[in-house]
């Protein structure tokens, strides 16, 4: 034999070994796991290494699982089968990968295999098991769960499925957590989960549950009933702990205040978008010999319970002593209810509250007892009728962080006023940072009125006809670091920013404003907005006070003019400078009569200039046309009296 070719055939058998597979196999192979996603595929590939761990074959077009198409790979832990067609197992197909934890079936066609009545065998040690979007119904799950021993994990959310029987979970007694959102459930029988003794998460959102009357499943730690149609839930009575942490049972129609586990580790209980119209009661009516008889939740014990939300019910009242025993409660949300009053007093603190957001009710006052609040940061009092606080409002808020107030009818008092003079004063609070008072009616902003706290946020927005004195903001230089006075008709701003060395942030849009004078020296403003506003130019100071801190800068509907801002221009079409609104933003040419509005970002200098030459040149021709017309007048009156005199001279 020829050396040569020997020694090609030595190299060919060598390297084909490393080569086959990497050639034969369109997936992409990196230590154990194999990805074999999204590659058309109609059967699972034959070619991979048999120890491989991790195999993806996600986003296929695999219809039918055979045995022999996986047998080789014994060892594999984890198998993506999301998005693809299967309608077909063969019984048995998993149970020969003995190996297998994390099976992912979801977004396939198994309610056709479930049709076949078959089960699938035995999942030897299957702990996670999707098989959510694959539009079971009735008892089909029944075929993947009889024999799951080891599953811990199921998810079935976005099936078509109504009932769940008592025995569906026989098989997988190991379950810790099952994920049920967004299926048609209405009927729950009993005994369904009580055996399931690990069982700690459960989520039955988005489905069809009417009420539960006897909640009784001590080890749940999460249960997640929202958006469903729940109008009762109770639990049943018992002296043993619950160990409910989580329950949400948002958007449903509860009239009442559920029955909670009597002694419980609740947490978070989120009740909101619901139909409760008071909290004295928990559980419907009891009827005790014709005389209705409440079952108060005065003696609830919820000393655990972190979050409480009650947003969006129809609650007229809340009495402090419904918060007795919630003396770790960190965050209260009452907002969009009816509530006319709300008082705290001294015998029920919310002592851990942090937030606490009453907004959107019907209230005009608030009536807080020392030390009611002691630890509240965050107060949300939007959407009410305020026009006052109590007297000594802000000495029980001795932490109040964020104030927000807007859509009230408060007026700021001048330092030193005293409340009862009908205004609110937020001088002197060193804790405050973030106050906004958008939408108040305010009428005027005192002098140094925020003196002494140090805001970095000031919102006074949509305050029309607000007046806003020269030292409205002092005391703020060192602290404020973004203002809005958006929407409030200015005509003029007479404020100095100069010393404002923090201010990053400073929304002047939706006013009257013809020219812009706040800083004398360099600004420190990042942000700008001045769209739709009456600003005809900017003087060449202020832009180059602006030019080096200035990263955005809101110019859109405003007049200005295209040849007396070459400054602005300049500064506009720079690259560092974001300008968002450049696409409204538009600047005039010419004067009076003849107006050309233009796109900012399209003037070019030479524009000014040649329409300059432009502006010359039809004076030019005017100045020679009338010179001419002069000329031709003088020329013509005099022949004319020429020809006049030689008539008369003929008639003579
Ligand atoms: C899957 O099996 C069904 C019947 O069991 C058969 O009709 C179909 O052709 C098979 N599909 C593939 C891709 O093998
Ligand atoms: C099961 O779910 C829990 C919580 O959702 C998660 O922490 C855990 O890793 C999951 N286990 C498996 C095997 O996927
Ligand atoms: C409950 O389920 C809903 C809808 O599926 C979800 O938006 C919400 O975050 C869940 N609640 C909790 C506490 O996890
Ligand atoms: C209170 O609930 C409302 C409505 O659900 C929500 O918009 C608001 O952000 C919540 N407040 C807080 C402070 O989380």
């Amino acid at each position: 034999m020829d050396v040569r070719l020997w020694i090609l055939m030595l190299i060919v058998k060598q390297v084909a070994p490393f080569r086959r597979p990497a050639e034969l196999s369109p997936c992409h192979v990196l230590q154990k796991n194999a990805d074999c996603s999204n590659l058309n595929l109609q059967n699972i590939p034959a070619q991979l290494p048999s120890t491989i761990h991790t195999l993806d074959l996600s986003r296929n077009l695999l219809q039918n699982l055979t045995h022999d198409a996986l047998l080789a790979y014994s060892d594999v832990h984890r198998l993506n089968l999301h998005s693809n067609r299967i309608q077909f197992i063969q019984p048995g197909f998993f149970q020969a990968m003995s190996r297998l934890q994390v099976l992912d079936l979801s977004r396939n066609s198994l309610d056709l295999y479930g049709a076949l009545k078959t089960h699938v065998g035995r999942l030897t040690s299957v702990q996670s098991l999707d098989l959510s979007g694959n539009g079971l119904f009735g008892d089909m799950s029944d075929y993947f769960l009889q024999d799951a021993p080891a599953l811990t994990n199921l998810s079935l959310d976005g099936n078509s499925i109504t009932k769940i029987s008592s025995d569906m979970f026989n098989g997988s007694q190991a379950l810790e957590n099952i994920d049920l959102h967004n299926n048609v459930i209405i009927d729950i029988e009993d005994g369904a989960f009580e055996s399931l003794t690990h069982l700690s998460e459960l989520d039955l959102s988005i489905n069809s549950i009417s009420c539960i009357v006897d909640f009784n499943l001590f080890q749940l730690k999460t249960l997640n009933l929202s958006k469903n149609s729940m109008t009762n839930f109770q639990t049943i009575h018992s002296d043993l702990e619950f160990e409910l942490m989580y329950l949400d049972l948002r958007e449903n129609k509860l009239l009442y205040f559920p029955v909670l586990p009597q002694r419980n580790k609740l947490m978070y209980l989120d009740l909101s978008r619901n139909l409760l119209r008071s909290v004295n009661c928990s559980g419907p009516l009891e009827e005790l010999e014709n005389n209705s008889h409440c079952v108060s939740t005065k003696h609830q014990d919820l000393s655990r319970l972190l979050y409480l939300d009650l947003s969006y019910n129809q609650l007229k009242s809340l009495p402090s002593s419904f918060f007795s025993s919630m003396q770790a409660l960190e965050t209260l949300n009452i907002s969009n209810n009816c509530l006319e009053s709300f008082i705290l007093d001294g015998e029920s603190p919310l002592r851990s509250l942090k937030t606490l957001d009453i907004s959107f009710n019907s209230l005009q006052d608030l009536k807080l007892e020392e030390n009611a609040l002691a630890a509240l940061e965050v107060l949300h009092l939007q959407g009410n009728f305020f026009s006052a606080l109590d007297p000594g409002f802000f000495s029980r808020l001795p932490r109040i962080h964020s104030l927000h107030l807007q859509q009230n009818r408060l007026s700021i008092c001048p330092p030193r006023w005293s409340p009862a003079d009908g205004c609110v004063s937020f001088s002197s609070l060193p804790t405050l940072r973030y106050l906004y008072l958008s939408e108040n009616s305010l009428a005027s902003v005192p002098q140094a009125a925020f003196q002494g706290s140090p805001l970095l946020i000031l919102d006074l927005s949509l305050n029309p006809g607000v007046n806003i004195g020269a030292q409205a903001f002092s005391g703020l230089e060192t602290s404020l670091a973004h203002l809005s006075l958006r929407g409030n008709q200015l005509q003029t701003l007479d404020v100095d920013f100069t010393s404002f060395y923090n201010l990053k942030s400073l929304d002047l849009s939706v006013n009257r404003l013809t020219s812009l004078s706040l800083w004398r020296g360099d600004s420190s403003v990042e942000s700008l907005n001045l769209q739709n506003n009456s600003l005809v130019t900017l003087a060449p100071d202020t832009v180059s006070s602006l030019q080096k801190a200035l990263k955005t800068l809101y110019v859109g509907s405003n007049p200005l003019s295209c040849c007396r801002n070459a400054h602005l221009l300049t500064l506009l079409q720079q690259d560092q400078l974001s300008v968002p609104d450049i696409a409204v933003a538009t600047c005039w040419y010419g004067k009076d009569s003849e107006n050309v509005e233009i796109d900012v970002s399209a003037v070019r200098a030479e524009h000014c200039e040649s329409l300059d030459t432009k502006v010359l040149l039809i004076w030019v021709i005017v100045v020679l046309a009338l010179g001419l017309m002069v000329v031709l007048t003088v020329v013509f009156k005099l022949c004319h009296s020429r020809r006049h005199r030689f008539n008369r001279g003929i008639k003579a």
